[in-house]
């Protein structure tokens, strides 16, 4: 007389609670439950007991085969693993390490610059950067034979449409929409026919623009002051250079001390102790006439900046090509 089912049973789930691998596993599946398995065969031999036992063993034996079944299931389940090689899941090994990005340095300092002049009382606007013709150059007084607006510098779309070569038609863009006052900045990207160490085809610029009934270069000169100061060492020298721009007068273009050499000379700022950061002025009279300002009420300036070049310089950074080579090596860093 072969095992009991109570035996059968015993045997088994004192097999399995033993059992440590998944190969373990299936064979006891197949030594139990396999085609001639013990709990099989027993099956198959209800037929040659007593006939007033064979009620009770078929029903006792297929609830075991149910709960066996289940039992081996869930045993294989917890012990196979993605490559099904049958090892064991070590849950006290340690997991793989996520690796956690980083803002790329231009968005980084898009955000310092922003964060300044939004605690100065500026919001931030945003324009777009396939544009037309009147609001890159018409609108802001930039005559029909200047070489900005030359091909080879200019990517056109169509006659009249091309990429913003800078963030400055946001100054008609949003006098168009508000009333003064106004102060605003716009960062974006811009786009020039320009491809060498110092130029990449498309950068980032922001642009600012006050508009208020007495605004002087006195406001100019503070609010950039206080700009430089916060973005560079509190105590950076700056200096105001005469310079043109067709949509300001008087124009200016500002230079701040060396942040390498502190003004003794060097590479970065050509020996000249000085590095060009933006450009700046009173807005013209012509801009305001394009947008309907009354020229005898309202002044305002305005000024706009490369975002890379005060990546570089805040960084220390020489090569503008980094930027935009996503070289993760290199944008981690920052
Ligand atoms: N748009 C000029 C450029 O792309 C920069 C600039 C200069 C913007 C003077 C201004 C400004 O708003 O007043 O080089």
């Amino acid at each position: 007389m072969g095992k009991t089912i109570q035996e059968i049973e015993e045997n088994a789930l004192g097999d399995l609670a033993k059992a440590s691998g998944l190969a373990e596993v299936e064979a006891l599946s197949t030594r139990y439950l396999g085609r001639k398995g013990e709990l099989t065969t027993f099956l198959r031999n209800i037929s040659k007991m007593d006939i007033d036992e064979r009620p009770a063993a078929g029903k006792n034996a297929n609830l075991l085969k149910v709960k066996l079944d289940g039992a081996f299931k869930a045993a294989m389940d917890r012990l196979s693993d993605a490559d099904g090689d049958g090892a064991f899941i070590d849950v006290t090994l340690p997991g793989r390490p996520v690796t956690r990005g980083t803002l790329h340095p231009v968005t980084q300092v898009t955000q310092e610059i922003s964060d300044v002049f939004l605690r100065l009382g500026f919001d931030i606007v945003e324009g777009p950067e396939v544009e037309t013709e009147y609001y890159n150059f018409e609108a802001l007084n930039i005559p029909k034979y200047h070489p900005a607006r030359d091909m080879q510098d200019t990517f056109y779309v169509s006659d009249s449409i091309l990429l913003r070569t800078h963030t400055s038609p946001n100054q008609p863009r949003v006098m168009e929409r508000v009333e003064p006052p106004v102060r605003m900045i716009a960062p974006g990207k811009v786009y020039r026919c320009d491809s060498d160490l110092t130029h990449t085809p498309m950068f980032h610029q922001v642009e600012g623009l006050m508009v208020d009934k007495n605004i002087s270069f006195g406001d100019l000169k503070g609010t950039l002051t206080t700009f430089i100061h916060e973005i560079f060492d509190a105590d950076t020298s700056l200096r105001f250079r005469p310079s043109f721009f067709p949509f300001t007068e008087p124009s200016a273009e500002v230079d701040i001390r060396c942040v390498m050499c502190k003004g003794k000379g060097c590479r970065i700022c050509s020996k000249t102790g000085w590095l060009e950061v933006l450009g700046a002025g009173m807005v013209h009279p012509a801009v305001f006439e394009n947008v309907g300002y009354d020229t005898d009420v309202y002044t305002g300036f305005a000024f706009g900046m490369g975002i890379e070049r005060i990546a570089m310089l805040k960084y220390g950074i020489d090569d503008l090509r980094k930027f935009f080579e996503n070289d993760m090596r290199f944008l981690g860093q920052f």
